[in-house]
């Protein structure tokens, strides 16, 4: 039951501390004081839900742990989702036309049957579904033997359930070319606007699961990548979360694989560990091809 006063609470500055130092800590996401409001904001419907009735006791019940689901659901409620299909052109036009042809030839000659991509932080699905249509419509008609893997992974479960059901919005597919339109999505419902189906050919190809990007049991887990797409989530860590991650991103590559980062990020230091390799307009990192030991981090 929700008590009088949840509407109205407001987030101290100690209190907005406490919890975005909470987040930050489960899921490496900075809050700096300018998103104080939309901290406010994003939680307030959770006090709702656990029928509490200020910031403080909502931050209290986090801290004594005994709701886990709590933090689920407090992830769920902060994180920023905004994708869409194809968004980074250039990188879609770069992995058809030189990285996959060039990956798989080598893969072929290293007896490797089966390519593997992670869309990293995945959202609804859109980025990893990209990649599958991508793969279905140019790649396996080129290289029929080859087998093809996507995973797509993301804190957030309530997006990871949209991706599941892969309908959306006509924003999220404004950069589907008109013929992939036609071909995988099926238009449905207008009241509330129209919303796309994807066809269950390029659903089938994915798998989707729930992975946290700054966990060390987690990322640990995470080997043996071609193509790992990992783009506008960097932006949120702090320098060394996001160091950290990119040093998990390398050990989960396979030697002479690639990472794509957003558009205009940057790697900063963490560059050095990869290859930097400027293909069709994109900027990709390679992990060298040369197998080197394992660090113990
Ligand atoms: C802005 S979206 C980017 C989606 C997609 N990569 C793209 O570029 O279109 C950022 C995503 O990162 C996810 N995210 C944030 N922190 C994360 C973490 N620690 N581990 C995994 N995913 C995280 C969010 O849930 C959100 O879906």
């Amino acid at each position: 039951m929700q008590k009088p006063g949840a509407l109205e609470a407001t987030l101290s500055e100690q209190t907005f501390n406490q919890l975005r130092s909470i987040i930050q800590e489960r899921a490496g996401i900075e809050f700096p004081e300018e998103k104080r409001y939309l901290l406010e904001s994003r939680v307030r419907p959770r006090l709702v839900a656990c029928g509490l009735s200020s910031f403080e006791a909502y931050t209290r019940h986090l801290r004594d742990g005994r709701d886990s689901v709590e933090m689920t659901h407090l992830l769920n409620a902060v994180t920023i989702n905004e994708t869409s299909f194809f968004r980074h052109a250039s990188q879609f036009e770069a992995l058809r036309d030189q990285i996959l042809p060039e990956l798989i030839e080598m893969r072929r000659k290293e007896g490797t049957k089966t390519v593997r991509l992670w869309s990293a932080a995945c959202s609804a699905g859109d980025e990893a579904y990209s990649l599958a249509i991508l793969i279905q419509e140019r790649i396996k008609p080129r290289f029929p033997r080859m087998k093809f893997q996507v995973l797509g992974t993301d804190i957030n479960t309530e997006v990871l359930e949209e991706a599941r059901a892969g309908e959306y919005r006509e924003r999220a597919i404004r950069n589907v070319p008109e013929t992939y339109l036609r071909k995988y999505f099926r238009k449905k419902g207008r009241e509330r606007g129209n919303s796309y189906v994807l066809d269950s050919s390029i659903r089938d190809m994915v798998t989707f699961k729930a992975l946290n990007l700054t966990d060390s049991r987690d990322m640990r887990r995470m080997r043996d990548y071609d193509v790992i797409m990992c783009a506008n989530v960097l932006i949120y860590f702090d320098q060394s979360q996001k160091k950290q991650v990119l040093k998990y991103m390398h050990r989960a590559l396979r030697p002479g694989g690639y990472l794509f980062v957003g558009g205009s990020e940057a790697l900063g230091d963490s560059a050095s560990q990869f290859e930097s390799v400027q293909k069709e307009g994109a900027l990709a990192y390679r992990r060298s091809r040369e197998v080197r030991s394992r660090s113990p981090t």
